[in-house]
Protein backbone atom coordinates (compact mmCIF):
# COMPACT_ATOMS: atom_id res chain seq x y z
CA UNK A 1 0.00 0.00 0.00
CA UNK A 2 1.90 3.18 -0.77
CA UNK A 3 1.15 6.20 1.42
CA UNK A 4 -1.30 8.07 -1.34
CA UNK A 5 -3.92 5.66 -0.36
CA UNK A 6 -4.51 6.25 3.15
CA UNK A 7 -4.98 10.01 2.22
CA UNK A 8 -8.70 10.61 1.81
CA UNK A 9 -9.57 10.89 -1.92
CA UNK A 10 -12.97 12.58 -1.67
CA UNK A 11 -14.01 15.55 -0.24
CA UNK A 12 -17.75 16.02 0.95
CA UNK A 13 -18.64 19.23 1.47
CA UNK A 14 -22.72 21.47 2.52
CA UNK A 15 -23.84 24.84 1.07
CA UNK A 16 -25.99 26.40 3.04
CA UNK A 17 -27.08 29.16 1.02
CA UNK A 18 -27.51 26.44 -1.86
CA UNK A 19 -28.89 24.14 0.28
CA UNK A 20 -26.41 21.73 -1.70
CA UNK A 21 -24.72 18.48 -0.54
CA UNK A 22 -21.38 17.80 -2.74
CA UNK A 23 -19.10 15.15 -3.21
CA UNK A 24 -16.34 14.63 -5.11
CA UNK A 25 -13.51 12.51 -6.07
CA UNK A 26 -12.43 8.89 -5.47
CA UNK A 27 -14.70 7.42 -2.92
CA UNK A 28 -13.80 3.61 -2.47
CA UNK A 29 -14.53 3.09 1.44
CA UNK A 30 -12.20 -0.19 2.49
CA UNK A 31 -15.04 -0.15 5.58
CA UNK A 32 -18.20 2.39 5.80
CA UNK A 33 -16.64 3.55 8.90
CA UNK A 34 -14.06 5.49 6.74
CA UNK A 35 -17.49 7.61 5.59
CA UNK A 36 -18.69 8.54 8.85
CA UNK A 37 -18.15 12.60 8.61
CA UNK A 38 -19.50 12.56 5.01
CA UNK A 39 -22.56 10.33 5.96
CA UNK A 40 -23.05 12.78 9.27
CA UNK A 41 -22.71 15.88 6.97
CA UNK A 42 -25.77 14.88 4.60
CA UNK A 43 -27.82 13.64 7.73
CA UNK A 44 -27.38 17.04 8.98
CA UNK A 45 -28.22 18.54 5.69
CA UNK A 46 -31.63 16.23 5.67
CA UNK A 47 -32.27 17.69 9.19
CA UNK A 48 -31.89 20.97 8.26
CA UNK A 49 -33.50 21.73 5.05
CA UNK A 50 -37.40 22.39 3.65
CA UNK A 51 -37.92 22.47 0.25
CA UNK A 52 -35.38 21.04 -1.47
CA UNK A 53 -31.87 19.59 -1.12
CA UNK A 54 -29.36 19.39 -3.87
CA UNK A 55 -26.82 16.67 -4.14
CA UNK A 56 -23.90 17.65 -6.45
CA UNK A 57 -22.29 15.09 -8.20
CA UNK A 58 -20.36 16.95 -10.94
CA UNK A 59 -16.92 16.12 -9.92
CA UNK A 60 -17.41 12.50 -8.58
CA UNK A 61 -14.93 10.83 -10.36
CA UNK A 62 -15.32 6.95 -8.51
CA UNK A 63 -17.90 5.36 -6.15
CA UNK A 64 -17.64 1.81 -4.83
CA UNK A 65 -21.00 0.35 -4.74
CA UNK A 66 -20.84 -0.14 -0.76
CA UNK A 67 -20.88 3.95 -0.80
CA UNK A 68 -23.23 4.40 -3.38
CA UNK A 69 -25.71 2.24 -1.74
CA UNK A 70 -24.90 3.21 2.05
CA UNK A 71 -25.64 7.19 0.34
CA UNK A 72 -28.73 6.28 -1.68
CA UNK A 73 -30.37 4.70 1.50
CA UNK A 74 -29.90 7.97 3.45
CA UNK A 75 -31.65 9.71 0.34
CA UNK A 76 -34.62 7.32 -0.22
CA UNK A 77 -35.30 7.25 3.75
CA UNK A 78 -35.35 10.61 4.10
CA UNK A 79 -37.61 10.67 1.18
CA UNK A 80 -40.02 7.94 3.54
CA UNK A 81 -39.51 10.14 6.56
CA UNK A 82 -40.16 13.30 4.79
CA UNK A 83 -42.48 13.19 1.96
CA UNK A 84 -42.53 17.11 1.96
CA UNK A 85 -38.42 16.92 0.58
CA UNK A 86 -37.33 16.49 -2.30
CA UNK A 87 -33.92 15.53 -4.04
CA UNK A 88 -32.41 17.27 -6.84
CA UNK A 89 -29.11 14.91 -7.96
CA UNK A 90 -26.84 16.77 -10.56
CA UNK A 91 -24.80 14.77 -12.72
CA UNK A 92 -22.53 15.72 -15.31
CA UNK A 93 -21.91 14.08 -18.93
CA UNK A 94 -18.19 14.51 -18.27
CA UNK A 95 -18.12 11.38 -15.27
CA UNK A 96 -21.03 9.56 -17.37
CA UNK A 97 -21.57 6.70 -15.15
CA UNK A 98 -23.08 9.63 -12.21
CA UNK A 99 -26.18 10.30 -14.60
CA UNK A 100 -26.85 5.97 -15.35
CA UNK A 101 -26.21 5.10 -11.79
CA UNK A 102 -28.00 7.61 -10.02
CA UNK A 103 -30.30 7.69 -12.77
CA UNK A 104 -32.24 4.83 -10.88
CA UNK A 105 -32.64 6.40 -8.02
CA UNK A 106 -35.81 8.47 -9.59
CA UNK A 107 -37.72 5.21 -10.44
CA UNK A 108 -37.44 3.98 -6.71
CA UNK A 109 -38.38 7.65 -5.19
CA UNK A 110 -40.73 10.42 -7.49
CA UNK A 111 -39.31 12.79 -4.86
CA UNK A 112 -35.80 12.16 -6.40
CA UNK A 113 -34.95 14.19 -9.77
CA UNK A 114 -31.60 13.50 -11.50
CA UNK A 115 -30.39 16.49 -13.99
CA UNK A 116 -27.27 16.36 -16.03
CA UNK A 117 -26.73 19.89 -15.98
CA UNK A 118 -24.49 20.25 -19.03
CA UNK A 119 -26.78 18.78 -21.47
CA UNK A 120 -27.91 21.44 -23.80
CA UNK A 121 -24.87 24.12 -21.99
CA UNK A 122 -24.40 27.07 -24.39
CA UNK A 123 -26.00 28.22 -27.63
CA UNK A 124 -24.36 26.57 -30.91
CA UNK A 125 -23.42 23.16 -29.01
CA UNK A 126 -25.58 21.66 -32.17
CA UNK A 127 -23.51 23.70 -34.73
CA UNK A 128 -20.16 22.51 -33.27
CA UNK A 129 -21.61 19.19 -32.80
CA UNK A 130 -22.33 18.93 -35.83
CA UNK A 131 -18.98 19.90 -37.41
CA UNK A 132 -20.19 23.50 -39.10
CA UNK A 133 -17.48 25.25 -36.93
CA UNK A 134 -14.16 23.46 -38.57
CA UNK A 135 -13.72 26.10 -41.39
CA UNK A 136 -14.46 28.91 -38.79
CA UNK A 137 -11.61 27.80 -35.95
CA UNK A 138 -9.26 26.89 -38.79
CA UNK A 139 -9.37 30.28 -40.53
CA UNK A 140 -8.99 31.94 -37.08
CA UNK A 141 -6.14 30.04 -35.60
CA UNK A 142 -4.42 30.34 -39.19
CA UNK A 143 -4.73 34.29 -38.98
CA UNK A 144 -3.69 34.60 -35.18
CA UNK A 145 -1.15 32.26 -34.99
CA UNK A 146 1.33 34.17 -36.84
CA UNK A 147 0.94 36.57 -33.96
CA UNK A 148 0.74 33.96 -31.19
CA UNK A 149 4.34 31.89 -32.30
CA UNK A 150 6.07 35.03 -31.21
CA UNK A 151 3.70 36.39 -28.64
CA UNK A 152 3.83 32.74 -26.41
CA UNK A 153 7.72 32.33 -25.68
CA UNK A 154 7.99 35.23 -24.30
CA UNK A 155 5.15 33.59 -21.42
CA UNK A 156 7.33 30.52 -21.15
CA UNK A 157 6.28 28.71 -24.46
CA UNK A 158 8.96 26.34 -24.73
CA UNK A 159 10.58 23.03 -25.38
CA UNK A 160 9.57 20.79 -22.56
CA UNK A 161 6.97 22.46 -20.48
CA UNK A 162 4.01 20.82 -19.52
CA UNK A 163 0.73 22.56 -21.12
CA UNK A 164 -3.10 22.48 -21.14
CA UNK A 165 -5.42 23.91 -23.71
CA UNK A 166 -8.78 24.37 -22.37
CA UNK A 167 -11.69 24.37 -25.27
CA UNK A 168 -9.65 23.43 -27.85
CA UNK A 169 -12.29 22.95 -30.40
CA UNK A 170 -10.84 21.08 -33.14
CA UNK A 171 -7.24 21.17 -31.29
CA UNK A 172 -5.66 22.97 -34.30
CA UNK A 173 -3.49 25.08 -31.83
CA UNK A 174 -2.67 22.55 -29.79
CA UNK A 175 -1.23 20.54 -32.54
CA UNK A 176 0.39 23.82 -34.31
CA UNK A 177 2.21 24.44 -30.21
CA UNK A 178 3.12 20.30 -30.27
CA UNK A 179 5.03 21.44 -34.22
CA UNK A 180 6.37 24.27 -33.26
CA UNK A 181 7.56 24.25 -29.36
CA UNK A 182 7.79 20.41 -27.94
CA UNK A 183 6.06 20.91 -24.77
CA UNK A 184 6.33 16.93 -23.35
CA UNK A 185 2.78 17.12 -22.85
CA UNK A 186 -0.26 18.71 -23.70
CA UNK A 187 -3.80 18.36 -22.00
CA UNK A 188 -5.90 19.34 -24.40
CA UNK A 189 -9.96 19.91 -23.13
CA UNK A 190 -12.92 20.42 -24.86
CA UNK A 191 -16.93 20.03 -23.93
CA UNK A 192 -17.56 18.83 -27.20
CA UNK A 193 -17.28 15.00 -28.61
CA UNK A 194 -16.88 16.05 -32.28
CA UNK A 195 -14.59 18.47 -32.28
CA UNK A 196 -12.47 16.29 -29.98
CA UNK A 197 -13.05 13.07 -32.43
CA UNK A 198 -12.21 15.51 -35.08
CA UNK A 199 -8.82 16.59 -33.48
CA UNK A 200 -8.20 12.78 -32.60
CA UNK A 201 -8.33 12.04 -36.71
CA UNK A 202 -6.28 14.65 -37.49
CA UNK A 203 -3.92 13.57 -34.46
CA UNK A 204 -3.53 10.26 -35.92
CA UNK A 205 -3.45 11.68 -39.43
CA UNK A 206 -0.63 13.27 -39.51
CA UNK A 207 1.22 10.75 -36.87
CA UNK A 208 1.19 13.53 -33.91
CA UNK A 209 2.34 12.28 -30.51
CA UNK A 210 2.25 14.32 -27.69
CA UNK A 211 -1.66 15.94 -27.30
CA UNK A 212 -3.85 14.01 -24.63
CA UNK A 213 -7.67 15.15 -25.81
CA UNK A 214 -9.78 15.31 -23.09
CA UNK A 215 -13.79 15.36 -22.83
CA UNK A 216 -14.67 17.61 -20.06
CA UNK A 217 -16.42 21.04 -18.67
CA UNK A 218 -14.00 23.30 -18.62
CA UNK A 219 -15.68 25.31 -15.65
CA UNK A 220 -15.46 21.69 -13.40
CA UNK A 221 -12.38 20.18 -14.64
CA UNK A 222 -11.19 17.01 -12.97
CA UNK A 223 -7.35 17.74 -13.98
CA UNK A 224 -5.51 18.27 -10.00
CA UNK A 225 -4.42 21.49 -9.66
CA UNK A 226 -1.05 23.33 -9.92
CA UNK A 227 0.14 20.68 -12.41
CA UNK A 228 0.80 23.57 -15.90
CA UNK A 229 3.12 25.68 -17.11
CA UNK A 230 1.37 27.13 -19.50
CA UNK A 231 -2.56 26.82 -19.38
CA UNK A 232 -4.25 28.41 -22.94
CA UNK A 233 -7.94 29.04 -23.48
CA UNK A 234 -8.46 30.62 -26.69
CA UNK A 235 -11.54 32.47 -28.17
CA UNK A 236 -13.75 30.91 -25.77
CA UNK A 237 -14.36 33.45 -22.89
CA UNK A 238 -17.33 34.97 -24.54
CA UNK A 239 -19.29 32.00 -24.45
CA UNK A 240 -19.94 31.25 -20.77
CA UNK A 241 -22.75 32.97 -18.67
CA UNK A 242 -20.04 33.47 -15.89
CA UNK A 243 -16.08 33.47 -17.36
CA UNK A 244 -15.57 33.96 -13.82
CA UNK A 245 -15.44 30.24 -13.20
CA UNK A 246 -13.33 29.45 -16.23
CA UNK A 247 -10.40 31.98 -15.00
CA UNK A 248 -10.67 30.20 -11.33
CA UNK A 249 -10.26 26.82 -13.29
CA UNK A 250 -7.36 28.05 -15.62
CA UNK A 251 -5.48 29.54 -12.68
CA UNK A 252 -6.05 26.24 -10.32
CA UNK A 253 -4.99 24.14 -12.76
CA UNK A 254 -1.52 26.26 -13.22
CA UNK A 255 1.85 25.79 -11.16
CA UNK A 256 2.64 28.41 -9.32
CA UNK A 257 4.46 31.12 -11.12
CA UNK A 258 3.42 29.41 -14.54
CA UNK A 259 1.22 31.39 -17.33
CA UNK A 260 -2.32 31.52 -18.25
CA UNK A 261 -2.78 32.73 -21.78
CA UNK A 262 -6.33 33.92 -22.67
CA UNK A 263 -7.38 35.49 -25.76
CA UNK A 264 -11.20 36.67 -26.88
CA UNK A 265 -13.49 37.78 -29.18
CA UNK A 266 -15.36 41.12 -28.82
CA UNK A 267 -18.51 39.52 -30.68
CA UNK A 268 -19.86 36.38 -30.98
CA UNK A 269 -22.68 36.08 -33.76
CA UNK A 270 -23.19 32.17 -33.95
CA UNK A 271 -23.35 31.53 -30.41
CA UNK A 272 -25.47 34.56 -29.96
CA UNK A 273 -27.18 35.84 -26.90
CA UNK A 274 -27.10 36.02 -23.78
CA UNK A 275 -23.54 35.84 -23.79
CA UNK A 276 -22.91 39.44 -24.76
CA UNK A 277 -23.12 40.66 -21.33
CA UNK A 278 -20.10 38.28 -20.50
CA UNK A 279 -18.42 39.51 -23.91
CA UNK A 280 -18.22 42.75 -22.47
CA UNK A 281 -16.76 41.48 -19.35
CA UNK A 282 -13.91 39.59 -20.52
C1 LIG B 1 -15.14 29.41 -30.17
S1 LIG B 1 -14.56 27.78 -29.85
C2 LIG B 1 -12.80 28.02 -29.69
C3 LIG B 1 -12.03 26.76 -29.93
C4 LIG B 1 -10.52 26.85 -29.90
N1 LIG B 1 -9.99 27.31 -28.62
C5 LIG B 1 -10.00 27.72 -31.01
O1 LIG B 1 -9.46 28.77 -30.71
O2 LIG B 1 -10.16 27.32 -32.15
C6 LIG B 1 -15.11 27.52 -28.20
C7 LIG B 1 -14.90 26.11 -27.71
O3 LIG B 1 -15.29 26.03 -26.37
C8 LIG B 1 -15.85 24.75 -26.16
N2 LIG B 1 -16.63 24.78 -24.93
C9 LIG B 1 -17.78 25.41 -24.68
N3 LIG B 1 -18.17 25.23 -23.42
C10 LIG B 1 -17.25 24.43 -22.86
C11 LIG B 1 -17.08 23.89 -21.56
N4 LIG B 1 -17.94 24.13 -20.58
N5 LIG B 1 -16.01 23.14 -21.33
C12 LIG B 1 -15.10 22.90 -22.27
N6 LIG B 1 -15.21 23.37 -23.52
C13 LIG B 1 -16.27 24.14 -23.80
C14 LIG B 1 -16.65 24.50 -27.41
O4 LIG B 1 -16.95 23.13 -27.59
C15 LIG B 1 -15.71 25.06 -28.45
O5 LIG B 1 -14.86 24.09 -28.96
Amino acid sequence: MSPYDLLPRFKAQYDANNQEFSISGVVRPQAIDELGPSIALLRDAIGRVRGVLYVNVRRLTQMNNAAFHTFSRIIIDACRARPDLKFVVITSSVVGWTSRKFGRLSGIEPNITVEEYDTEFYPGQGFLEEGGFVPILRTQTKMTWRHERTILPRHGMRPGIVMADVCCGIGDFAVLAQKEFQPSRIVALDHSRSSLNYARRVMREFDIRGIEYTYGDASEMLLDQAQFDLVTCRHSLQIFNRPELILKELYRICKPGGRVYITNEKNSHCLGEPRAESIRWT
